[in-house]
């Protein structure tokens, strides 16, 4: 018999329909599987036979085509697993299915039978055609992805055998009503360290409010344990929450990158994400592709920071890719099969010693290293790059006579107040505009929304003119500007605002 199987892969983040079409009939036994599986897909046939002997049925003695539709679409994974296993039960007439053609089915099988969590879930349940009557079936491991999406249905299932139980029954007492997001954003963990422990540093906390209201990307150059580590770990603590949408858009990636097989129950990205990739990560581990086109540490950033520590470590190659996804918030990785596009609008952070003893800005010890491997440090890090970082601050190291007593500054909570009103000033000003926050807008929005009186506007282009800005480097200044000006909750950008953002650009 040839049955029809609804099932999805994943390309990149899209979800593609997937038929998986089964015919068995009399004759020598054997089994031909063709449409372009990969060698994960291709294993299925193993996995499956054994899951399904597991459950005291048999299928092996057919002859048994299987062509996974469209044919072009190379298929990866083990996901394909369970509408291969229901495929060929149907086609053997080993089961009946009422209604089959409105389940599309996801999961991977282990030889006894257990339904495993695949990646992707989320992007699946996201791209099922709505209004039409379709119903997601998912190992359980997977039904917190397929809750989110609102008003899916769907059926989880822990076994092979729970799931044949149910559909073969008409699963209509089993159908889950997806309800959405319930949880909302939370609060930042108290886990993260608190701007209130920080000694001293006003200046750098300073700045990195400002990049926080305005998401601007940030560099901090500083002697060794002079605590630029710590304070950039302060940041998740003054981020403002996110968006659903901006839940959704972020969780959907996360769900993209899990580990197939991992049974560990799977949690909505609630709280901005705080990505802090090693020094030694390779191009895929941070812009995403390989084999199997897994997002990158920069689209796991998305919506979130990507905290590059030690940034002269980082291989220059790859430092270079990121400032495709800095420009356009999305890394594009083409293959011969097509282009897959991963959101990537993250806020860049960065910490670096100034030279490679680390105390060429040190007011009290001496720089040993000769100027040509200080030049050829810096060098490490281009132009291009640094130009898109808005705010350049040095970071002092903290007179030990300071530490007396511990005294507490202002707590990363009452940071967070100020930034959360600055967000929400933007979010306003953009409605209507793809843009989300003052570091994203255009050229012209830069200008327009800065709102300079004449003589302001001299006063920037001078300034400008003076720090041989490039053009980019003049509408970054006047973006900073524009988010000091919503932190004091003024209408137009001063000249006070300025020199604070003038000040932020010490190091290009
Ligand atoms: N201003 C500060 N207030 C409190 N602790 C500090 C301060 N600066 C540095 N420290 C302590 O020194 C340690 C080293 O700081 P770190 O951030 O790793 O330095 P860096 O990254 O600049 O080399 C931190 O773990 C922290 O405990
Ligand atoms: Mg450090
Ligand atoms: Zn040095």
């Amino acid at each position: 018999m040839f049955r029809r199987i609804r099932s999805y892969c994943l390309f990149g983040i899209k979800a593609v329909p997937v038929s998986v079409e089964v015919d068995a009939s009399q004759g020598l036994p054997g089994f031909t599987l063709v449409g372009l599986p990969d060698n994960a897909v291709r294993e299925s046939r193993e996995r499956v036979v054994s899951a399904i002997r597991s459950v005291g049925k048999v299928v092996t003695g057919f002859r048994t085509t299987v062509n996974l539709s469209p044919a072009d679409l190379r298929k990866e994974g083990s996901a394909l697993d369970l509408p291969l296993a229901i495929g060929m039960l149907v086609s053997t007439g080993e089961i009946e299915i009422p209604k089959l053609d409105r389940y599309v089915f996801i999961g991977e099988l282990s030889l006894d039978g257990l339904l495993k969590p695949v990646r992707g879930v989320l992007s699946v349940a996201m791209s099922l055609p709505r209004g039409q009557e379709s119903i997601l079936v998912i190992p359980k491991a997977n039904s917190t992805e397929a809750s989110l999406v609102e008003g899916l249905r769907y059926i989880s299932a822990d076994t092979l055998s729970e799931c044949i139980e149910i559909l073969e029954g008409g699963a209509e007492c089993s159908i889950s009503v997806a309800k959405g997001l319930t949880q909302k954003s939370v609060p930042p963990s108290s886990s993260i360290p608190d701007f209130r422990n920080v000694v001293g540093m006003s200046g750098v906390k300073r700045a990195l409010e400002v990049a926080a209201a305005g998401a601007h990307n940030f560099l901090l150059v500083g002697s060794p344990g002079a605590g630029k580590t710590l304070c950039a770990r302060c940041l998740p603590g003054i981020l403002p929450e996110m968006t659903d949408e901006e839940i959704l858009e972020t969780t959907r990636i996360h769900s993209c990158a899990r580990r197939a097989g991992d049974s560990e129950a799977f949690k909505p990205v609630l709280s901005r994400p705080f990505r802090t990739p090693h020094h030694s990560a390779s191009m895929v581990a941070l812009v995403g592709g390989g084999a199997r086109l897994l997002p990158g540490e920069a689209s796991l950033a998305h919506n979130g920071v990507l905290f590059l520590d030690e940034l002269p470590e980082f291989n220059r190659g790859v430092l270079e890719a990121l400032r495709e996804p800095m420009e356009d918030g999305a890394i594009s990785v083409s293959r011969a099969s097509g282009t897959v596009v991963w959101p990537a609008r993250f806020m860049m952070g960065a910490a670096m010693n100034p030279c490679p003893c680390g105390f060429a800005m040190d007011p009290k010890r001496a720089c040993t290293c000769l100027p040509d491997a200080r030049k050829r440090y810096r060098e490490r890090i281009s132009g291009p790059l640094l130009d898109r970082i808005d705010i350049q601050v040095s970071v002092p190291p903290v007179e030990a006579g300071q530490f007396v007593g511990r005294p507490g500054g202002e707590s990363s909570a009452s940071i967070r107040e100020r930034v959360c009103a600055a967000r929400s000033i933007q979010h306003r000003r953009f409605s209507g505009t793809p843009f989300k926050s003052n570091a994203e807008m255009s050229s012209e929005c830069a200008h327009r929304f800065a709102m300079m009186s004449q003589a302001t506007e001299r006063f920037a282009v001078s300034a400008a003119d003076k720090m041989n800005l490039s053009a980019r480097g003049y509408y970054r200044l006047l973006k900073v500007a524009r988010t000091i000006a919503d932190l004091r909750k003024n209408e137009s950008v001063e000249i006070p605002d300025l020199s604070e953002a003038l000040r932020y650009k010490t190091y290009s």
